[in-house]
């Protein structure tokens, strides 16, 4: 949501998030969230006016691929290509359902129609626990099917960003997520934008998922 500076504070970002609700209502849609800047006091009196709540902050972590790459260790799980045309949609579907109470099928195929982004399964032995894309140096979304799971899930994701030239690796970890951060940190990664999960109510696993970004949460 952007309101021109020049009509901001006039009542329009009020408008908006009320249509956008009764759209949302209409749509049967019973679980509103979005991610705004720690920072912004305008955009977090205005939501929690409209019933969305401060839940936990989520952070853009980056690290420059060289720093990266010494502090790598060997890969507990594996990664697995996802063929457009061989994706076991329904074992996706599982695993979001866990992490985030909804199917992304939508979300996959939109993923994976992208020539930039390329898509895992990821696999401990011969079970598969998770799945992440990755674009351009940067890891999300990334889901895993229990919270124990995210770190090596993410350290995996960190190693093969690591061997691609991209000069910068990126994620966005949840503030929910003790395991995610800790790895982020360990594995150098330094804060570059707070940013903060705001809702109707609690939903979600957040110690199980990384988003991509706030706009494709
Ligand atoms: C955030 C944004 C969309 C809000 O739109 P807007 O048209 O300026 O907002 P409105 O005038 O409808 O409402 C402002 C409301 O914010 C709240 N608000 C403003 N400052 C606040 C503060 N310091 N503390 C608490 N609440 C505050 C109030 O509820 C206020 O309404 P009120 O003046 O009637 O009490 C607009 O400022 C914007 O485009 N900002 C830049 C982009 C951005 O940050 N977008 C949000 C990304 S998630």
């Amino acid at each position: 949501m952007f309101v021109a500076p020049d009509r901001q504070s006039d009542g329009i970002g009020n408008q908006l998030i009320n249509k956008a609700f009764a759209h949302a209502d209409m749509r049967g849609a019973p679980i509103r969230a979005l991610i705004t800047f720690t920072f912004n006091n305008v955009s977090q009196g205005l939501y929690i006016r409209h019933g969305l709540f401060p839940r936990f902050p989520i952070y853009m972590v980056s690290v420059p691929r060289d720093r990266l790459a010494p502090r790598l260790a060997a890969s507990r799980l594996r990664l697995e290509s996802l063929m457009a045309d061989a994706i076991a949609y329904d074992e996706l579907a599982a695993i979001d359902v866990s992490a985030v109470g909804v199917s992304r099928e939508k979300h996959h195929r939109f993923l994976l129609g992208d020539s930039t982004t390329r898509g895992f399964t990821i696999h401990a032995g011969n079970e598969c626990v998770g799945y992440v894309y990755i674009s351009a140096g940067h890891i999300g979304p990334l889901a895993v099917r229990r919270p124990d799971l995210v770190d090596a899930a993410f350290a995996t994701a960190l190693s093969f960003a690591a061997q691609t030239d991209c000069p910068t690796i990126s994620a966005f970890v949840p503030g929910a997520s003790e395991p995610a951060l800790k790895a982020a940190t360990d594995h150098g990664m330094r804060l570059t934008f707070p940013m903060l999960l705001m809702s109707n109510r609690p939903f979600g696993d957040w110690g199980s998922y990384l988003p991509r970004n706030p706009g494709f949460m």
